[in-house]
């Protein structure tokens, strides 16, 4: 067995070094479903509403929907939600059997709306606050208008598709009339072609138990000049025109070897939500499905005619289509959100009010995480953690790949390699640091492995179309994958966590659910067969975008209990969709020691957090491959300003750690990972907003500039909250970087911008050429924001809990400033009963103030203010007066004035005082 393990891993090292394979993963010609879908073309929807079948209820209403071609009849259903959100739902009135709904995505049932519903007899009018749906009866279709505004509308390119599930030799209803007639035998045919009724793909045969049954259903964003969303896809953030050029984008979640840029091919993740934007309004689609789906584009504005198009669009002559997308999935129903902004913020936050945002994560999961493939044994572990402390260099946690284990049998340990793990979590606790390890969900088929031996006893796998455990090949060899929509396999799943029962475990390592696609190296497209069968009887073809984030819900469970539930999880994953936030981080997996992929990092983190996956990251370094030694800062200074800030590398990468370069390296790494330190007050205040708020920490430019047009294809910079412009260097041997300064109106409105390294000023609109030399990344704080760092670095992030605070106070052109900070204790749920501290600080009219935000909430810090910058005024104070909450006024020193800033010298104000306020004296 060993040996076999040896070759096999041999060759996927040897498959490793070769460039993604195109021919494992299916094109949508392949995908019989997908070729059918995506061919439907008719002059007039044969869809009809029959407005004599409408029922309306408080919240919602009923009516059926007719398809002509074949007499199928359809329940629509179509919902108000609070919060400018629609949704509907489409699914056969009496179906062969009940076709399957997701599970687990939405965060928990949506807070519904009344409705007020009017009906003629050619269409019905629903409104919702001050949005309406015009249903319109023949042919079928759904206009979305926010406030008047027509700004989304299904069915009107007639696009929409419905397999009805039916027996194979079920003969068609007699036609109607001539013109049907013609029709459907044109469908007819279309269902008798191969694919439809089993299909192969490679030397693998699909059975098809259910035949077909597809869905689709184009959208069009009659407000938008250009679509962005459906993560994850190494390709550009505004999503490109596929009709008539190349494949759709698809979404299924695959382990795809040495992926691709610039590509629509699918990823590990999927996540169907598709945003349009247009200077007017953003409005967006989640299409709550989980089978394989393609998402095809049209009318989207190319980087070289957005700017046409919108000045036509303006001018009330739209010279293309409004931009399109058509999404077509393999089963399931047709469930549709419908978010209608207006302005992109809105949109983001209606999309995580349905599927929730992030946690909180502790603190240490927010600082530098160290990984390879792999650490070798016991004492190398503690050697790397060590030396970070001897360079100073600061670093959080260390990680464990899949080599640690006993044979790839996970929940066991190598006692070879690491005699006392228990030990070495303890010893790097001592450092102020944790541990993370993995698990993968496959499971060793080993009949002396507890896990395995218990779910075969119990029926806990997945099982092959003939009902017998699924036998795939992954790491540990024969494997098999255990079925986690099942709520009892889920729990049993959890307690293998447990402290009780993983004893070489602890209270606070972080968790690392790799493969979990699942990645099956011997099955179709790398995958699980779609004709397996889960719980429920539902076929794998249903719910296998959902698989991975069900792994996560067995995995969460565990950690909370396996700590009392007192501390928050730390999950990372590979695979995804809609509602992963609410369980764990997310990286874009195995990229390469390359430059496009160092750019492509910005972009696919991007599309993520829009799509709710705030805590994003991507492999620094490059997984595949030795980065020279510029890619490996460079990487390293972008990283730092991106959520998560985990370098990792393939298991035959040569060895990369910081102190094993020229100490020039070092030392811009060693810059590069303390700068990160020093923001962490900033990116925990973050971190918090956005699970109070659901909005992205990463964010686009046209998050904040919605009017420029210009900012709309930018894929090489991004803000952090509202606050921070960054431009990473991310080309090979720069000396000057083009930065781009958003327009606030779509004109020449500048904002103010201070560059966080020297305060310079700049207030313009357009591009400036900006000279970068090893150590600086362009990023830029937005003038009229406070933000709060500590400058004392120390080797890890919990270390620095008691430090003090450095506000940086830049003002706007009204000298006037605000912003946030959180504290509480950086690792438990506490914060949820109130413990904490939520401050806001404004400044104006030369007068620095703090308050509570949370006046109920309270918590006990050593935190204290340290120093306040003040960056962007004419003139230097030449003294500041401190008044804490009982009045009393301290004089403060002004100190290391120059002609952008000025220090406030040793405030020493508690950051637990509820008020205080600090007055320049001129
Ligand atoms: C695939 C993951 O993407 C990679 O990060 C990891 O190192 C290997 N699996 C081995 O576990």
């Amino acid at each position: 067995m060993r040996q076999f393990s040896l070759i096999f891993l041999l060759v996927i090292s040897v498959i490793h070094t070769l460039a993604v394979d195109k021919n494992n993963f299916k094109t949508c010609d392949q995908a019989s479903f997908c070729k059918r879908s995506r061919s439907v073309q008719h002059e007039r929807s044969p869809f009809e509403v029959n407005i004599d079948t409408l029922i309306v209820n408080p919240n919602y209403i009923n009516v059926d929907l007719t398809n002509k071609h074949n007499g199928q009849i359809f329940d629509l259903k179509l919902e108000g939600i609070k919060g400018n959100t629609f949704h509907f739902e489409i699914d056969e009135k009496s179906p062969l059997k009940p076709r399957y709904r997701v599970v687990d995505a939405l965060k928990g049932e949506p807070t519904y709306e009344a409705i007020k519903v009017t009906a003629t007899g050619s269409d019905i009018t629903v409104k919702c606050g001050e949005n309406k749906v015009i249903i319109y009866a023949t042919p079928f279709k759904l206009e979305f208008y926010q406030n008047d505004v027509l700004t989304i509308s299904a069915n009107s390119k007639a696009k929409m598709h419905f397999e009805h599930l039916r027996r194979k030799q079920e003969a068609p209803p007699p036609p109607e009339n001539e013109n049907e007639q013609n029709e459907n035998e044109a469908q007819d045919q279309n269902q008798d072609e191969p694919g439809t009724w089993e299909e192969n793909f490679k030397s693998h045969h699909d059975i098809k138990p259910n035949g077909p049954s597809a869905v689709a259903l184009d959208f069009t964003f009659h407000q938008a000049n250009i679509l962005f969303g459906i993560p994850e896809h190494a390709d550009s953030f505004a999503l490109k025109t596929t009709v008539g050029n190349g494949d759709p984008y698809r979404l299924y979640n695959l382990d795809v070897f040495e992926y691709e840029l610039n590509s629509r091919m699918a990823l590990y993740g999927s996540i169907p939500v598709v945003y349009g934007h247009g200077h007017k309004s953003t409005s967006g689609i989640y299409w709550q499905n989980a089978a394989e789906t393609w998402v095809d584009i049209a009318g989207t504005a190319s980087e070289q005619n957005v700017m046409e198009s919108i000045v036509s669009f303006v001018a009330g002559s739209r010279q293309q289509d409004a931009p399109s997308a058509h999404f077509i999935s393999e089963s399931g129903i047709i469930d549709v959100f419908v978010v209608l902004g207006p302005s992109p913020n809105d949109a983001f936050k209606q999309y995580t009010a349905l599927t929730g945002s992030g946690n909180l994560p502790q603190m240490f999961a927010i600082g530098y995480h160290q990984c390879r493939w792999n650490y070798n044994d016991q004492q190398d572990v503690m050697q790397v953690a060590t030396k970070f402390d001897e360079h100073d260099i600061p670093m959080d946690t260390m990680w464990l790949d899949i080599e640690y284990t006993d044979s790839k049998k996970y929940f066991t340990w190598d006692h070879q390699k690491f005699p006392n793990a228990v030990e070495m979590m303890k010893n790097l606790t001592n450092m102020g640091r944790h541990l993370t390890f993995i698990i993968d969900p496959h499971i060793k088929r080993d009949s002396g492995y507890f896990f395995h031996n218990d779910c075969t006893d119990r029926g806990y796998y997945i099982k092959n179309k003939d009902g017998k455990d699924y036998e795939g090949w992954c790491w540990p060899g024969s494997a098999s994958y255990p079925d986690f929509f099942d709520p009892e396999i889920r729990k049993y799943y959890a307690d293998q966590y447990l402290l009780e029962n993983f004893k070489e475990n602890s209270r606070d390592t972080g968790i690392w659910n790799d493969m979990n696609e699942p990645s099956v190296f011997n099955g179709p497209e790398i995958t699980m067969p779609k004709d397996n069968l889960h719980y429920g009887g539902w076929e794998h073809r249903d719910v296998h975008n959902l698989y991975g984030q069900m792994q996560l819900v067995g995995t969460f469970d565990g950690l909370l209990r396996r700590a009392e539930n007192e501390l928050r999880p730390f999950i990372l994953t590979r695979a995804h969709f809609s509602g992963t936030q609410r369980y764990a981080a997310v990286w874009t997996g195995d990229n390469a020691a390359e430059w496009g992929h160092l750019e492509a990092s910005i972009p696919m983190c991007l599309s993520l957090s829009v799509a709710g996956i705030s805590f994003c990251g991507a492999d620094i370094g490059g997984f595949f491959g030795n980065p020279e030694t510029e890619l490996l800062y460079r990487w390293y200074q972008t990283g730092a300003f991106i959520p998560f800030f985990r370098a990792h590398a393939h298991i035959d990468t040569k060895r990369r750690e910081p102190w094993l370069y020229p100490d020039d390296v070092k030392l811009i790494i060693r810059d590069a990972i303390r700068k990160r330190y020093s923001f962490l007050p900033l990116w925990y205040t973050m971190f918090y907003e956005h699970e109070r708020s659901g909005l992205p920490i990463m964010r686009p430019l046209l998050s904040q500039y919605p009017l420029d047009k210009n900012a709309y294809n930018i894929d090489n910079q991004f803000m952090l909250s509202d606050k921070l412009l960054i431009r990473p260097v991310m080309q090979k041997g720069a000396s000057k970087v083009d930065v781009y300064f958003p327009s606030r109106n779509g004109d020449k409105q500048a904002d103010i911008w201070y560059d966080i390294d020297d305060y310079r000023k700049i207030e313009r609109v357009g591009v400036e050429s900006v000279t970068v030399n090893t150590y600086k990344v362009p990023v830029y704080q937005r003038g009229g924001t406070i933000i709060p760092r500590k400058m004392r670095i120390r080797r890890s992030a919990i270390l620095m809990e008691n430090d003090p605070i450095t506000l940086i106070v830049a003002v706007d052109s009204d000298k006037r400033a605000k912003g946030t900070l959180y504290i509480d204790d950086e690792k438990s749920f506490a914060y949820r009963q109130g413990k904490y501290l939520y401050i806001e600080f404004e400044f104006i009219d030369g007068v620095l103030s703090s308050q509570l935000i949370d006046e109920t909430a309270s918590y006990t810090t050593k935190v204290w203010l340290e120093r306040v910058i003040i960056v962007g005024l004419d003139k230097v104070p030449s003294s500041a007066t401190l008044r804490a909450s009982n009045n009393q006024a301290t004089q403060v020193d002004i100190i290391d004035a120059s002609k952008t800033a000025f220090t406030i010298r040793k405030p020493g104000v508690s950051l637990m005082e509820p008020t205080w306020s600090i007055t320049l004296n001129y």
